[in-house]
């Protein structure tokens, strides 16, 4: 055990790959940047990988909508309803989460949409506005050609979905369709948006001067557990398993949670089941002058357009490669879209355990960790959820009893393999951010953030917060506010707007 004490240097060398420094950042700056503009430009969009889609959101909340608005906000595996009342002061928000079952996910496009339909319809019916003709906003988080406000093509299908029949079609238009096939309600469907323009337009409704919405690891809410409980799987505090939720295995998490802080990686009945979806994609929208908005063809009525970039494809065509390292070649390699979506792969919470993983089990093998005796666990992909990527105060007595032969060096190795890939995850977020502060160089910005890994994770804040402050220009201040939901709320917020908006014209 004392020879393993002294692996410890060893494996902060071996983890040097995992942080960028300032120049690299700075290089990465340089590179979004010019993807960015690559995605605004007329002639360079067909090719651009960083998309940047005009949403044909151009004004954003000014606190004076009001009313009841539906919306649904599709992302992930769960999706939910909600009916918005925006009042003076205040507003009222229920919620209802629905499963969306495997077979659905992979099935065809109209059952999915039929599904939704029926979801709404039950739900305006227990709202007691099944009747009314209500506004709706639809956030739908997936890559998507806007065309309109009401009109959306989906590019292509991630996170687990390929329902056939969607793809290049107009998903608004899937969705009225299941509407009219069913006959009963009577919507008027307002915008269709991602849910980094949710955000945004969530934070700008408190905050007039959130600029900027993004979306670190999306957060799916289940519809077994409350939110509460799924936070605090997701915040890591073991110590005090509090979970109340029977039909949710959340004691038997929060047991193997424990079991991985101490380290014997041992298999865990019903894993599989118990997992939770969470933390998928990494995306930002921002606020752009109407004019550089080349793909805009709606005439230039307004100073400004909201453009959702689709950042995490950035890296795509290779522009990441000199920071990449071996795990994240295995991530992409073994992914269900190698290739794509490279920069979410070094940032979302669905990335970042496996990583984890993959530098704890190389250390292994190169006999640094664990006295070169790993478990199988531990050499299996996609068995360190990021849940577990723990850098916690590691309240060793707590533990100790049930350590094997992991040593405290082991400890404050796997917490430092830990702290460098979710250092790296802020750090490149970071830089985006402060590429999106410095091209709009207004003198303060709000960021609104949403995401379970930003929410949750007990350092990101600070460490954006830190480097953003090194990679703007001078003099440029920034706010970081947690986002309250923005994909839900967002949505209603755009139909509000649209309604404000339509309102004023014919009056
Ligand atoms: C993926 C989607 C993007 C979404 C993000 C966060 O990157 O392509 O549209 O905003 O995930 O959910």
């Amino acid at each position: 055990m004392g020879m393993a004490i002294n692996n410890l240097p060893q494996i902060r060398e071996e983890c040097e790959i995992l942080q960028l420094s300032e120049k690299q950042l700075r290089e990465i700056m340089v590179r979004l940047h010019r993807d960015i503009e690559k995605g605004l430009g007329k002639d360079t969009h067909p090719s651009s990988i960083v998309k940047c889609w005009i949403t044909y959101i151009q004004d954003l909340p000014n606190g004076k909508e009001r009313g009841k608005f539906l919306a649904l906000d599709l992302g992930g595996t769960n999706f939910r309803v909600l009916i918005i009342n925006l009042r003076e002061n205040h507003f009222d928000m229920q919620s209802k989460i629905y499963a969306i079952p495997q077979h659905i996910m992979t099935g065809t496009g109209i059952a999915l949409f039929d599904h939704i339909a029926e979801c709404l319809a039950n739900f305006m019916m227990e709202h007691n506005v099944y009747e009314e003709r209500l506004a709706l906003g639809f956030t739908f988080s997936f890559p998507l050609k806007q065309v309109g406000l009401t009109k959306g093509i989906l590019e292509r299908w991630t996170k687990g979905f390929s329902c056939s029949g969607v793809v290049g079609t107009d998903v608004v238009q899937g969705l009225k369709d299941a509407i009219a096939r069913r006959g009963d309600l009577s919507l008027s469907v307002m915008g269709i948006l991602n849910d980094a323009t949710g955000t945004l337009m969530s934070c700008a409704h408190k905050e007039p001067t959130c600029r900027i919405g993004i979306i670190i690891g999306r957060t799916d809410r289940h519809m077994r557990y409350s939110e509460r409980h799924y936070g605090y799987i997701d915040v890591l505090r073991v110590e005090k398993p509090q979970l109340q939720d029977r039909t949710y295995r959340g004691a038997d998490m929060i047991y193997y949670v424990n079991k991985i802080t101490c380290l014997k990686l041992t298999r865990f009945a019903n894993f599989e089941e118990i997992q939770c979806r969470s933390g998928t994609g990494s995306n930002a929208c921002y606020v752009e002058k109407a004019e550089l908005c080349e793909n805009f063809e709606g005439g230039q009525s307004r100073a400004d357009m909201l453009i959702n970039t689709e950042w995490g494809a950035f890296g795509d065509d290779g522009a990441l490669d000199f920071v990449r390292t071996e795990f994240d070649r295995e991530i992409d390699v073994n992914s269900v879209n190698p290739g794509k979506q490279i920069q979410e792969k070094m940032i979302s919470g669905m990335y970042l355990g496996e990583l984890v993983r993959l530098a704890l089990a190389k250390f292994t093998r190169m006999g640094l960790l664990f006295g070169g005796r790993g478990s199988d666990l531990l050499f299996q992909r996609g068995s360190f959820y990021t849940k577990y990527t723990i850098e916690f105060d590691p309240a060793f007595s707590t533990y100790r009893e049930r350590l094997d032969h992991a040593t405290e060096a082991d400890m404050a190795a796997v917490r430092h393999v830990c702290e460098c890939v979710s250092r790296r995850a802020a750090h490149l977020v970071s830089a985006g951010i402060a590429v999106l502060i410095n091209k709009m160089g207004e003198p303060r910005v709000t960021v609104g953030i949403d995401g379970s890994v930003y929410r949750f994770h007990p350092h990101f804040h600070t460490l954006m917060c830190e480097k953003i402050a090194k990679l703007v220009q001078p003099g440029l201040q920034f706010d970081l506010m947690l986002s309250e939901d923005g994909s839900g709320r967002g949505a209603a917020l755009v139909a509000a707007v649209a309604c404000r908006e339509s309102q004023q014209q014919f009056a």
